[in-house]
């Protein structure tokens, strides 16, 4: 093993880290992981840590979703700047203001939000379980979709709900246009096409399938098909590729890249675990409003009690 692999490996025994990681996340990053798993899976993984210390890999929302359901337990983010910015498209001042114009909507919150706004929130969604949410509330309530306005499209197609959408969206997966998507489908007339509902809805109407990251790894796992075009950020190739390495992925464009996700080097992964920095906190009265929105999530899809 590489020098800094085992220091880190070292570091993480006796300091009793867990360090969790995104598909997004370079490969060396996935290697060294404890986990790999998407938004909801990392969620549900921060509910059973027991370990004194989580490093997160991947963007700050994630690692305040983690601080919020731990909140006795240091987390840690090797780059502190690893954000979001479909995440910083709503405030928490915006969302109280749309609240003041539907009273009585609920309001359902795609985990990439902040902690603010997850506060404001009556529950939160994944790109996984987004449809079941918007499902649990009752029929004529209506309900406010934030922050992204592609997945709260794809949730009023398959619910055939009409939501209040906020106008965010992500600027890696709305980089991935419809020509392009076109083009690869007439390049490889054999491959399936999976995107993720992040994409735009143009980009969604012409997949075989409209995919979670989680849902991707799933799909590969039972699929006959031998090749597929990824719509999504390519960090999920890698993943892909050790979970069904008989399968051939192509990426849809050499755009589909998150910055964010890239910050995370090993470097900076050992040095959060040699510093115990930089710690993710939420503030109390912030994060206590927040964990009822995300425990709300977890109750819906698990099905089970999250008190
Ligand atoms: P998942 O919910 O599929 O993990 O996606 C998170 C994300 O940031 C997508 O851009
Ligand atoms: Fe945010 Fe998009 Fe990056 Fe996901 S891929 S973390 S939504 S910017």
């Amino acid at each position: 093993m590489p020098s800094l692999q085992k220091e880190i490996d070292q570091l993480r025994r006796q300091k009793k880290a867990v360090i969790l990681s995104h598909t997004y996340q370079p490969p060396e990053i996935q290697d060294i992981a404890d986990i790999v798993g998407d938004s909801y899976g990392l969620s549900l993984q921060a509910t059973k840590v027991e370990a004194d210390l989580i490093v997160f890999c991947g963007v700050s929302f994630m690692a305040e979703t983690a601080a919020i359901l731990n909140p006795r337990r240091r987390v840690l983010l090797p780059d502190a700047s690893a954000g979001c910015p479909m995440a910083e498209m709503i405030t928490a001042s915006q969302l109280r203001d749309l609240k003041s114009q539907h009273p009585g909507a609920a309001v359902v919150c795609y985990v990439n939000s902040t902690a603010e706004v997850k506060a404001e929130s009556s529950i939160c969604c994944t790109s996984s379980n987004a449809v079941k949410i918007v499902e649990s509330i009752p029929p004529e309530q209506p309900i406010i979709f934030v922050p992204d306005r592609y997945l709260g499209r794809f949730v009023e197609r398959r619910t055939n709900r009409q939501l209040i959408v906020w106008d965010g969206f992500c600027p890696t997966h709305a980089m991935l246009e419809i020509d392009t998507v076109l083009g690869m489908k007439r390049q490889y007339p054999e491959a399936e096409l999976m995107v993720h509902p992040e994409c735009m809805p143009e980009v969604q109407d012409a997949a075989d399938h409209v995919l979670s990251t989680g849902q991707m790894c799933e799909l590969v796992k039972t699929t006959e098909c031998r090749r597929f075009l990824v719509g999504t950020e390519e960090g999920i190739i890698y993943t892909l590729r050790q979970i069904a390495p008989h399968i051939d992925y192509i990426s849809l464009s050499p755009q589909l890249v998150c910055p964010n996700m890239k910050k995370t080097t090993l470097a900076k992964v050992l040095h959060s675990l040699q510093t115990g920095e930089p710690r993710v906190t939420v503030p109390t009265e912030v994060a206590d409003r927040a964990r009822q929105a995300i425990t709300a999530m977890l109750e819906v899809t698990e099905g089970r009690s999250f008190k």
